[in-house]
């Protein structure tokens, strides 16, 4: 199957809704958004600053460019109009936010008139990611700054011992869900082809933690994609799911990605 998230405006709308929820969920996770200030609030800007997300889903990490970057105003872009729907419901009262219905392989903005422009979890679906990377380029002014931060995908897991079948969920949940795996390994030459200045790299260890919200609609999106593929019979997928949740109940579900961010400037 080909990743939904690179064409989510043409998946129907269950699965739209499905992927805003988890989205949701993940961009309020307490270490999600210990990882966005991690990066984003050391970043210097001038104080007009105007910035864009390209890939903007449902547009907390959008927000985050205001109250972690510092930026003055914020621009979303987002192809899904169900995401970028529940952002605009969502962000309203802020006038300092927009958000429009776009393409960040054509973003329509002017050449050279943003100041930073943050790719959170979007690379890794983009087939062609050299073209969201010249775009970048050619909106940001000079000295301006790209922020990215992707999962090191082959890291995920949720494994506590050898042959655990709850790995496999998300093993395949990953396999199904992202058109590249291997972006933030690759990201440093993509970066110098296209011209950019490199800056800081950092990586940062995910736990799922309390609830794990977030891993639990991995497990589930994992599960119930085994049943449509036919790999699964949906009372294995409830029970496997039910195997997650009687794990974090008793304190034994252990889930964990890394994320890696880079940080590049266009040069002056
Ligand atoms: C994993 S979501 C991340 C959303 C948001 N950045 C966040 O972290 O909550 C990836 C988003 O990129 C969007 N996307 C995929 N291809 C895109 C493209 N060519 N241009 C802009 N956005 C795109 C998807 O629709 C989806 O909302």
């Amino acid at each position: 199957m080909s990743d939904p998230y690179s064409d989510l405006g043409s998946q129907n709308k269950k699965v739209q809704a499905q992927i805003a929820d988890a989205l949701d969920s993940r961009c309020l996770d307490p270490s999600q958004v210990a990882i966005r200030a991690a990066y984003l609030s050391g970043l210097q800007l001038p104080a007009d600053a105007l910035a864009v997300e390209f890939g903007s889903g449902t547009g907390h990490v959008t927000k985050d460019l205001l109250t972690m970057a510092g930026a003055a105003r914020a621009v979303g872009i987002e192809p899904s109009p169900i995401l970028a729907q529940r952002a605009i419901e969502r962000f309203s009262d802020d006038d300092r936010l927009s958000f429009e219905i776009g393409d960040a392989k054509r973003t329509g903005l002017p050449t050279g008139s943003v100041d930073l422009v943050l790719m959170h979890t979007l690379l890794c679906h983009v087939p062609g990611p050299e073209d969201v990377l010249k775009e970048a380029f050619r909106v940001l002014k000079p000295g301006g700054v790209l922020a990215i931060c992707d999962g090191d995908y082959d890291t995920a897991t949720a494994q506590i011992a050898d042959f655990d079948p709850l790995d496999q969920l998300v093993r395949f949940m990953i396999n199904q869900n992202v058109t590249n795996l291997w972006i933030m390994r690759q990201i440093g030459g993509m970066l110098t082809e296209c011209g950019f200045n490199m800056g800081a790299r950092q990586g940062h260890g995910y736990v799922a933690d309390g609830d794990a919200a977030y891993f639990m609609t991995v497990i589930a999106r994992g599960a119930e994609r085994m049943v449509e593929t036919g790999l699964l019979l949906s009372e294995t997928a409830e029970a496997l799911k039910a195997e997650a949740v009687a794990r974090l109940k008793e304190n034994r579900f252990f889930g964990f990605m890394s994320y890696v961010s880079q940080i590049a400037t266009k040069p002056v």
